[in-house]
């Protein structure tokens, strides 16, 4: 089953999402649309928004915790953690370094942050899966998604504010060959620097750094092109998919299911159609959380595991894309957790 390197295998997963829901017709108040457009152009209904004292590691806290109960270890077993995350609680130091603390993980441990926005959870599964190849060092990476996209959000911008919302999603990657979890059989990821411009974040950074200028001209604000990036990123899912299942031999028609990046139903029911796949094979929640960028995948994944819905053992597919841009697709062979 395993393709190359060293055998890796999702024992758990784990997710949260913060209480406050915010429903299309509360959007309403803010700035000017209707349930109607946003239902119809994008599928969601509701997106969940982070307290104003809850930062993006209070999000990954419980998360992790219950990725880690489902794969049976406790915080003295992880080995390393990675964040995956476009909105860290501060630039620096990373917010996996305060998650090791809040989580009480062993001192030592290697922790850093991934950042490539909506792709950031595929991308994440790369580098634990490097960290298990590198060393025996390494038996259990614990891998987060984690957003407070509310915080960057533009309040007065209804062709962004109403596409986006908070949460977490995690797993714990392990070295192993046999028994249930998602089985690494290969990956996929690319970028498109050219096209940095359609999303993004312009100030805050060293290009332009907080100032009066920077606040007054809303730059500390999240910015996209929304017509060119959903046509860029149903291209490159489909064709990411094609390279991952190509290079493992597997047809599309072999797939037990696919988790998606939730951005928008119509950008998924453009992948399945490009891929010949029922809509069926696509377990979806942007109806209820938006777009939770590095949280989606690994949050669709585990609401996914824990509602039955991947109950048949063979081929699973994780695909993203996003800022950067990015994309990237993981092939697992899945065995139910339970
Ligand atoms: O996760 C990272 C990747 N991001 C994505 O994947 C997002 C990809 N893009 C999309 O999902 C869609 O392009 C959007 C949902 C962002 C927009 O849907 P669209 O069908 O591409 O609409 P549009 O941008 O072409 O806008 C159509 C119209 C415009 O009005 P005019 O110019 O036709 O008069 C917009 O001003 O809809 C207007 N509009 C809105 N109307 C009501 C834009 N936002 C809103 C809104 N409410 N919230």
């Amino acid at each position: 089953m395993v393709m190359d390197g060293v055998p890796t295998v999702i024992r758990g997963t784990g997710s949260y999402a913060p209480s406050r829901v915010l429903r299309n017709e509360d959007l309403t108040g803010i700035v000017d649309t209707t349930d109607e457009w946003i239902v119809t152009r994008t599928g969601i209904r509701e997106r969940r928004i982070a307290a104003e004292d809850e930062a993006t590691s209070d999000l990954a806290v419980p998360a992790a915790r219950a990725a880690m109960e489902m794969a049976g270890l406790g915080p003295e077993d992880i080995d390393a953690v990675i964040v995956c995350t476009l909105t860290p609680d501060m630039l620096f130091p990373s917010t996996a370094c305060l998650v090791q603390s809040l989580l009480g993980l062993r001192r030592g441990i290697p922790a850093f942050d991934v950042d490539a926005a909506c792709s950031g959870f595929v991308y994440g599964l790369e580098s634990a899966r490097g960290l298990l190849a590198a060393s025996r060092k390494y038996r259990n990476v614990l891998l987060v998604g984690a957003e407070k996209l509310s915080a960057i959000l533009d309040w007065t911008d209804r062709s962004t504010c109403v596409l986006f919302g908070d949460g977490a999603g995690a797993i714990v990657l392990t070295r192993g060959e046999e028994g249930p979890g998602g089985h690494i059989l290969a990956t996929d990821l690319g970028s498109d620097g050219v096209n940095s411009g359609l999303i993004h974040m312009p100030a805050g950074g060293s290009r332009v750094p907080a100032s009066p200028h920077s606040l007054e001209g809303r730059q500390h604000f999240l910015k996209m092109n929304g017509r060119e990036v959903f046509k860029l990123a149903v291209r490159a899912m489909v064709a990411s998919a094609e390279r991952v299942l190509e290079e493992a031999g597997v047809s599309p028609q072999d797939l037990v299911g696919i988790i998606p990046h939730q951005a928008n139903i119509r950008i998924i029911e453009s992948v399945a159609q490009y891929l010949k796949l029922p809509l069926t094979l696509f377990p979806n929640n942007v109806h209820l959380y938006g777009n939770t960028s590095a949280a989606s995948v690994p949050l669709a994944f585990d609401e996914a595991i824990r509602a039955g819905k991947l109950s048949q053992p063979g081929p699973l597919l994780l695909i993203a894309f996003g800022a950067g841009l990015t994309w990237g697709s993981t092939l697992l062979h899945w065995e139910p957790l339970s």
